[in-house]
């Protein structure tokens, strides 16, 4: 079942800034999705309008099964929002009470959750300290706890590990993993690539409020699977036309097929090229980014 399931979103703000141009999006139940784009893109937008925030020019679709602006699903959703801020002179617990009884979520219970949920983001032991002491990692780590005290199904972080060092974001990383085994579906964006890399069932690459490209990191990568051979001294001249590419000294086979590999490298060896190394290569998701940005920039561009 699609947790959210929109299509031709459009927004464009006062001042005539047409942030969204037609987006659509689907993520599935019980998946860590991730959307990307560069600053400016629009993925905060899409949230806020998905959130109620603020409304779409024009949106169809639904989230949770209701149509996009329909308040009462959200009880089920968690939401982070970009650049939050929580009352200075509130503790820890008491922001999380706070937002709590916003949700009405019964106060024995959201107390007892409030206690685990700073648990579980490595802030125990400031649960009585004010949020003005707190540095901006910790901020982000709250800001994530508030996010899960009314137990959603579905929650929507915008830039969770930002401005969270190394150690925390891996932290991030793992609590979202658990999420998703207690069937959570997350819904993030961010710019920090590898890191959705590793995390993301799937993820959304949108570029000046368009969706360039949408699926598995696989899937989106596969076309760009191949083998790299280098070899030492001269490239025999055979090479152009049974290589896809030839770089210098290294023949480039495009596919992921090993059988067609080895008699590559028969054929190699019985002219006597000497092979320095065989390498597996596909596209990181940095590079997917660059071919996405690139590709909004110059549309007749090869995709
Ligand atoms: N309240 C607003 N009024 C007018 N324009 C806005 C407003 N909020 C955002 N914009 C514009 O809409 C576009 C998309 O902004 P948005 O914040 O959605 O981008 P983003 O992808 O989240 O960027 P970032 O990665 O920097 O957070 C930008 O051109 C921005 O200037
Ligand atoms: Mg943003």
């Amino acid at each position: 079942m699609a947790v959210i399931d929109i299509h031709g979103v459009e927004k464009t703000y006062k001042g005539k800034i047409h942030a969204l141009r037609g987006v659509s999006l689907e993520v599935h139940d019980g998946e860590i999705f991730g959307l990307l784009g560069p600053n400016g893109a629009g993925k905060s937008t899409l949230v806020k309008i998905l959130m109620t925030v603020i409304n779409a020019s024009k949106v169809s679709g639904t989230f949770l099964g209701h149509p996009i602006g329909h308040r009462p699903s959200l009880k089920k959703v968690g939401y982070l929002p970009e650049h939050h801020k929580f009352p200075q002179y509130l503790t820890a617990i008491q922001v999380l009470q706070f937002y709590g009884a916003l949700s009405k979520v019964p106060k024995p219970i959201r107390t007892k959750r409030a206690y685990a949920l700073l648990e579980r983001l490595g802030l125990t032991g400031w649960e009585k300290k004010k949020v003005s002491t707190f540095s901006k990692g910790m901020r982000q780590r709250l800001g994530i706890a508030i996010a899960l005290i009314n137990d959603p199904d579905v929650v929507v972080l915008d830039e969770p590990t930002d401005g969270v060092d190394p150690v925390g974001r891996r932290e991030i990383r793992d609590l979202l993993a658990e999420l998703k085994t207690e069937g959570k579906a997350v819904f993030l964006n961010s710019h920090l690539l590898s890191e959705l890399e590793m995390v993301c069932d799937r993820v959304a690459i949108m570029v000046k409020g368009q969706m360039t490209m949408q699926g598995t990191i696989d899937e989106l990568t596969r076309e760009s699977t191949r083998f790299e051979i280098n070899v030492k001294g001269e490239v025999p001249d055979w090479a152009e036309q049974t290589f896809d590419d030839v770089r210098g000294t290294t023949l480039v086979k495009h596919g992921d097929d090993t059988s067609q590999l080895q008699s590559l490298i028969d054929q190699l060896r019985a002219t006597n090229v000497t092979i320095s190394s065989i390498e597996p290569k596909r596209e990181s998701l940095e590079d997917l980014f660059m071919r996405a940005v690139d590709y909004i920039d110059n549309p007749g561009s090869v995709r």
